[in-house]
């Protein structure tokens, strides 16, 4: 995935006269501070560099994660079309940018953010959007500032920073500014996906309507040391590289996510949760069903339509295969 060209030359602008070294130091700090979930009462991005490190290293990453989980729920809520957008621990703004690239229709943004480094930067990223992007200073852990509730409410990358015991106060006081729809991205680790687990049952415990990805409000079938994610390979630009000091010219970034509407959407019959495997004649399908069940399904020349269309399928995918007992290897 590509970024928006507009936000690409407003990136490429941000970076324009950053050495290069002092990007890569910056960068290799800012990814010690997430691998190692540091929690020391400091931002991790505090400064005007931090801010270019994550800009160069990690908005395209995030950015392709939110715009993929952003793609699933508009598959599944094909009349969603929001006007306006809340979206906490903002950053550079990567979730506003994903959301206005999936939905033209999307009119006001609020953005609040606590690092004033980062939401300085985000501010004059947001510029070329040309719609009004109103930035706060707001910590997430405080009472937020007076707000009419938005369409689209939106945390991308932000609960991995906060202590656990926080999210499902954190997780109650967003879905009282959601009007419509919440989106909540982590990074695809067991850790990730434990977060989003407790995320998950707290929206529903608050009456919220699971969109994507569980085709279903059952407990979740995936059992430990497996997890719930998925994965969306991101271009990397030159900078990117030498920031990075790597030659590949892409990586694939790992997210899970939970979506949730205050309107009932109709489920899929199931969501690929693995890439799918292809041999002659026949596709292995790692499935999450509607009836709340995980299996892996077989699926071969002989089931007809189900093969074409399983041979199409993708990762994160809905499908209308569900397989049959006969079919299955394992169960979730
Ligand atoms: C990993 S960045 C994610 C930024 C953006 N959402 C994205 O997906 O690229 C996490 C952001 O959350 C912000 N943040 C962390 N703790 C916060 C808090 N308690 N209140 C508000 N923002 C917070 C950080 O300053 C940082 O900008």
């Amino acid at each position: 995935m590509e970024l928006p060209t507009a936000l690409r030359q407003a990136v490429d602008s941000a970076l324009a006269n950053q050495p290069i070294e002092r990007l890569t130091q910056a960068s290799e700090r800012l990814s010690n501070r997430y691998r190692k979930e540091v929690r020391d009462g400091a931002f991790h991005i505090d400064d005007d560099l931090a801010a270019k490190a994550y800009l160069a290293t990690r908005l395209p990453a995030t950015f392709a994660a939110v715009r993929a989980a952003l793609g699933m729920v508009e598959d599944l809520a094909p009349g969603f079309s929001p006007a306006s957008l809340i979206d906490v621990g903002a950053g550079p703004g990567t979730a506003l940018w994903a959301a206005a690239d999936c939905w033209p229709s999307l009119a006001k943004a609020t953005m609040l953010e606590a690092s004033p480094a980062i939401r300085s930067v985000g501010e004059a990223l947001s510029r070329p959007l040309g719609f009004p992007c109103d930035w706060r200073a707001a910590d997430l852990l405080k009472p937020f500032p007076t707000l009419q509730p938005a369409e689209l409410v939106t945390l991308a990358y932000v609960l991995d920073e906060i202590e656990g015991t926080a999210i499902v106060d954190v997780t109650r006081r967003l879905w009282a500014l959601t009007s419509s729809m919440i989106v909540i991205i982590e990074p695809g680790t067991p850790a990730g996906w434990r977060r989003i687990l407790a995320v998950r049952q707290a929206l529903m415990d608050q009456g919220a309507h699971l969109v994507a990805p569980c085709p279903h409000a059952a407990p979740c079938p995936i059992v430990s040391p497996d997890w719930c994610h998925f994965s969306r390979r991101v271009a990397r630009s030159r900078t990117h590289r030498l920031a990075k000091q790597g030659e590949v010219p892409w990586e694939d970034e790992k997210y899970i996510f939970i979506a949730a509407s205050r309107d009932k959407i109709e489920p899929p019959a199931a969501r690929v949760l693995a890439p799918p495997r292809l041999a002659s004649g026949v596709a292995r399908l790692k499935l999450c069903r509607s009836d709340g069940s995980a299996a892996e399904v077989t699926v071969s020349r002989r089931h007809g339509d189900a093969f074409r269309e399983a041979r199409r399928l993708d990762w994160g995918d809905i499908t209308s295969i569900m397989g049959t007992d006969s079919d299955e290897k394992e169960k979730g």
